[in-house]
């Protein structure tokens, strides 16, 4: 009867594991998967979609800013992503004024497009294996420190070469554990423009309350454009500047989906961890993630009080308040999904069948008998350097008026040069802007609910006291302009030194720069000799399952993943429809709740069915599709991913993933697990219609 149940259950998991999981490698999908998504549907070849030799979809897929991902959609380089991601970049453009993040920005035309400092958009230009380069030197045997330095070495040189070699950025990127690397060749462009940007009654519609959740309403999108120099190449803003030409644009698709129809979605997520031993899922449950969620929610309560009592503060922090409550959910539905799912007795029959294996044969046993017992030792070992690092970032850093002592570090360091004009000018309008970020009584709030949190956690005798933190706040050099300019006005370099010494958010924050630097000593080690573990189990775990296809967990890189158009049943008796329309959005509005307010136009086109061509019939009458289910594997970076159909065309912007399935960066359940898009028709019928912007739907090449 156990047995029973045991192949019971492991079908279930093996059987999922392979099928539409995947996050795939663009350069391998001729070779791995193009046979299968063929037979899904898709209609166009692998080469389509990434060539070196001929444009192909790959030249319209960019990262977008930090962390997520962009399309190229007019061939005058305008770029569709999310409206979250370029949240941080248009809270920089915003003031009590101009406040686009309440109201929304649509350009009149291009001259009025706004300069957007700081954001970049790259291209990949081509990909290649590396991984013998990477190698050469290395000794079976040599012990892991001398590997790891040979092989650093060596991605320096491969580097440098190759920067030389093509005039393109070069990166070496590890695959598999260190078992794979790939040269990454690309082109940054750094003169990008906002075009157009819906209020947040749009954009941010749902707010943190539908936020990793369906049904969902939310029109999470913004529209860019790269400008380049006049040989369209990348440049630093000008004037002179005009739109990029680029190599390929998506072709937009309106004709509309149903269940079932074959979608991938292309772009750059960020981290996954599918191949984590039990121990690993037992660090995420028990360790990672109830640390960072007991820290957000109190620093959360904290900030959205502040928020809501003046609209300077709400500008300053909507932001982070955006990114730190984005994660503290994320973890939350995390920790959920691996409780539901027996995440760690799946892993551990999992890991038994491994072993069996293993065992079975005496070389393999040699080779691989020890490795699931090294990995589960070192988990043992760095749980302290884990929570450790954890609580300095959560908590410790989430003080920023102590965190940004570290400018004082740099007057300190360069103390000597300090009175050369430029350098006091820099110091001290880096100063302003970043008094100009935060609200001061706010930040110590903060610290003085996080700092006792540390105290506990960590180290009780380390309790910063509370007299201890409200001098900091009315003393230090960092709490006002007048303060600063009183250490820069200083003579000479011992003046200004002694001065910083006694600094109090100087001294705290280089206690724990200190603290943090010793352990981060210790966890590059740690890390290291896990990854090298995990590489052999890897290679074990490939071996064992010969003929399945792999893909290495996500790191920032481009990929592909596939899948379908469909809902889901996520809960005993409880299913979701694959889209949800306007009518939707209407009916969750609310004018008494911030986060479910939709803007009074969007109404009144609602209410005169004003919908052009994006409008559909449903049984309920004429709406507009706004969001759609289907089963592609997504995670952050994701975000602002297109997401085609089988020909290649663009039907949505990729933005979320459902509750039930946000474990699947750690256990990718294809019975649960969707990921959200914002329907096509939804975004240009906020352009054309609400935006008034129809130029810029007009440079879109749109398909019936
Ligand atoms: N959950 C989505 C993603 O991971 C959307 C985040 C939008 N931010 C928010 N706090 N509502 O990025
Ligand atoms: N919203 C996420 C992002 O910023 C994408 C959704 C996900 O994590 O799946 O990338």
């Amino acid at each position: 009867m156990k047995a029973k149940l045991l192949v019971a259950i492991l079908f279930l998991y093996t059987s999922s594991i392979f099928a539409k999981e995947g996050m795939w490698l663009p350069f391998l999908l001729q070779q791995m998967n193009e046979k299968e998504m063929k037979s899904m549907g898709l209609k166009i070849t692998a080469n389509d979609i990434y060539s070196v030799n001929q444009g192909s979809l790959k030249d319209a897929v960019v990262i977008f800013g930090g962390g997520c991902t962009g399309e190229v959609i007019s061939d005058k380089g305008l770029v569709l992503t999310n409206h979250h991601c370029g949240y941080g970049t248009v809270q920089g453009l915003s003031s009590v004024e101009h406040n686009y993040l309440t109201q929304g920005f649509f350009a009149p035309n291009q001259a009025g497009e706004l300069p957007c400092p700081g954001l970049s958009v790259t291209f990949m230009i081509r990909f290649d294996d590396v991984t013998s380069k990477v190698n050469a030197g290395i000794e079976e045997g040599m012990p892991d420190t001398m590997r790891s330095r040979l092989q650093l070495k060596n991605i320096e040189t491969i580097e440098k070469e190759a920067k030389v070699k093509t005039g393109y950025d070069a990166q070496v990127k590890s695959y598999f554990y260190d078992n794979t690397f790939y040269l990454i060749l690309s082109e940054k462009y750094t003169d990008i423009r906002l075009v157009a940007f819906p209020p947040n009654g749009i954009g941010k519609f749902g707010g943190d309350t539908d936020n990793w959740a369906w049904p969902r309403h939310t029109g999470d999108f913004g529209l860019f454009r790269i400008y380049v120099s006049p040989e369209n190449k990348p440049a630093a803003y000008n004037t002179a500047n005009k739109p990029y030409k680029p190599r390929k644009s998506f072709t937009l698709n309106i004709h509309g989906i149903k269940q079932n129809d074959f979608t991938m979605v292309y772009g750059f997520p960020g981290r996954t961890s599918e191949y984590l031993t039990h121990d690993g899922v037992n660090e995420v449950m028990n360790v990672l993630d109830p640390a960072r969620i007991a820290i957000r929610e109190k620093r959360l309560n904290i900030m959205e009080e502040a928020m809501r009592q003046d609209e300077k503060t709400f500008i300053q922090y909507a932001s982070k308040q955006a990114g730190i409550a984005n994660y503290y959910k994320k973890w939350k539905g995390e920790m959920l999904g691996l409780t539901l799912n027996n995440a760690v007795e799946k892993k551990k029959t999992e890991e038994a069948l491994f072993r069996k294996w293993v065992n079975a044969d005496a070389a393999r046993k040699v080779k691989y008998g020890s490795v699931l017992d090294s990995i589960a030792a070192c988990y043992a070992r760095q749980e302290p350097i884990i929570k450790l690092n954890e609580y300095i970032n959560e908590a410790i850093w989430s003080a920023e008026l102590i965190k940004k002592a570290s400018l004082l570090s740099q007057i300190k360091s360069a103390a000597d040069t300090v009175k050369s004009l430029d350098s006091l000018k820099r110091y001290a309008t880096e100063h302003t802007t970043f008094l100009n970020s935060i609200n001061k009584e706010t930040d110590q709030k903060i610290a003085m609910a996080l700092y006792p949190m540390y105290s506990s956690a960590i180290a009780s005798n380390e309790l910063i006291s509370t007299t201890y933190l409200e001098q900091l706040y009315a003393n230090s050099f960092l709490s006002s302009t007048e303060k600063m300019n009183q250490l820069l006005s200083l003579k000479t370099k011992q003046e200004i030194n002694a001065a910083i010494d006694a600094d109090p958010a100087y001294r705290t924050w280089h206690y724990y720069d200190s603290v943090q630097k010793g352990n981060l000593v210790k966890l590059k080690a740690s890390t290291y000799r896990i990854n090298s573990f995990y590489g052999r189990y890897l290679k074990a775990l490939q071996e064992y399952k010969k003929g399945q296809q792999f893909y290495p967990d996500a790191n920032s890189t481009m990929r592909v993943t596939y899948g379908k158009v469909e809902g889901v049943q996520p809960q005993d008796g409880v299913t979701y429809n694959y889209f949800t329309t306007l009518d939707g959005a209407v009916r969750k509005h609310n004018p008494n709740v911030e986060e479910f307010q939709l803007p009074s136009r969007l109404i009144e086109l609602y209410a005169a069915k004003d919908y052009g061509r994006y409008a559909i019939q449903t049984s309920k009458g004429k709406t507009v599709p706004l969001a759609f289910l289907a089963s592609n594997h997504t995670t952050g970076g994701n975000s602002g991913s297109p997401v085609l159909n089988a020909k290649g065309e663009l039907i949505g912007t990729n933005f979320d993933r459902i509750w039930e399935g946000t474990m699947s960066d750690i256990l990718f359940d294809p019975n649960l697990c969707r990921n959200i898009t914002l329907d096509i028709r939804y975004t240009l019928f906020v352009i054309e219609k609400f935006g008034q912007a129809k130029w810029i739907v007009d440079e879109m090449k749109i398909v019936q």
